[in-house]
């Protein structure tokens, strides 16, 4: 039986916290993507999480706190982190930091790393349940393994609905990408994944900019080639569709065709990144996508777009 979607009330949040206190599984609206809840500290409901999405269990999860008291008790805060969890939660930002000696997190959910990914969202849903709940949820993006992330409820539903007991429905993310991951620790701030957090801002913050991960650091195994993978095949930086193929332009755009901002706007684009990739990958195999600009938060749609393109070396 597919999973029920409930729009947020008091009654949904009760509901939810008592599937999740019980091991179950419930997606859950956030600023960027939906994600796929579990209790942080339960490790059947966290290996039911994995088996639900197909997801390699080297992979580990975001957990998601509610404010900066439950983080810090999971997670030890430098200097550098403490500004940046002061400047961006709740927010659209990720941050990778040593475990703390009484992380609560359970070790598959960690895949045996000694740090720990910690996130607080700014989605007001999200953070009522997380307070709530009373202790950390982890949440990865509520798709199978690989798939693209998704930004609304039904989205969710088609990738997962069979697998998980609830959908908490709180519309379309309005930022559509996810969020951005740095790692902080004794060496220093290490870019892991852009996202909707802009790498400007974050240099304004810290003073200059985090440094790039090494292409394959270990210590991100999420970072897979391929991910967001629609079914149809795509062609980046085109200048326009050839016969057969669809087009998601940026900026103007001809009738009958898909734009991911016609005005031009990143943010705009970024919201609209995955649906439209969903929604043309329903009726096309080919889909030629206009160049987008590398700036803000174009470097992570720019990143997203590359994974979905990848078609193996
Ligand atoms: O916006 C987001 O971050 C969404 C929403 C739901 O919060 N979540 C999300 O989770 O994108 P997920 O699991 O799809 O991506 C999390 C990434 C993975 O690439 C994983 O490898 C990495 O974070 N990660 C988690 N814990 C880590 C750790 N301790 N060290 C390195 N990478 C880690
Ligand atoms: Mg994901």
């Amino acid at each position: 039986m597919p999973a029920r979607s409930l729009p947020i009330s008091p009654q949904a949040l009760n509901e939810a916290c008592s599937l999740l206190g019980s091991g179950g599984l419930v997606a859950i609206p956030t600023e960027t993507v939906y994600g796929l809840a579990a209790d942080a500290a339960d490790a059947r409901a966290v290996l039911r999480l994995y088996e639900a999405k197909g997801r390699p269990r080297f992979n580990p999860l975001i957990a998601h706190v509610s404010g900066p008291d439950m983080a810090a008790r999971q997670g030890v805060f430098l200097p550098a982190a403490r500004r940046l969890a002061e400047a961006f939660w709740p927010g659209p930002l990720t941050l990778i930091l040593p475990a703390a000696g009484d992380c609560s997190v359970c070790d598959i959910a960690r895949a045996g790393l000694g740090t720990i990914a910690l996130r607080q969202p700014a989605h007001p849903g999200a953070l009522a349940l997380i307070a709530q709940f009373g202790r950390p949820l982890v949440a990865p993006s509520a798709n199978r393994s690989g798939h693209v992330s998704p930004t609304e409820a039904r989205h969710v539903e088609a990738d997962l609905g069979e697998r998980i007991d609830l959908i908490l429905d709180g519309g379309p993310c309005p930022l559509g990408i996810e969020s951005t991951i740095l790692a902080v620790d004794g060496s220093g701030v290490r870019l892991m994944r852009p996202g909707a957090l802009a790498r400007e801002a974050i240099a304004d913050v810290l003073g200059s900019d985090p440094s790039a991960a090494p292409p394959q650091d270990l210590s991100a195994p999420g970072r897979l080639k391929s991910h967001y993978a629609p079914r149809a095949r795509l062609r980046l930086n085109a200048s326009g569709p050839l016969p057969g193929e669809a087009w998601l332009g940026f900026g103007p755009h001809a009738p009958g065709t898909l734009s991911l901002s016609p005005a031009g706007d990143l943010a705009e684009a970024a919201m609209n990144l995955f649906s439209m990739l969903r929604r043309l990958d329903e009726t096309h195999d080919a889909i030629a996508v206009a160049p987008i600009p590398a700036t803000g938060l174009g470097e992570a749609i720019n990143d997203r777009l590359e994974r979905a393109a990848w078609q193996g070396d």
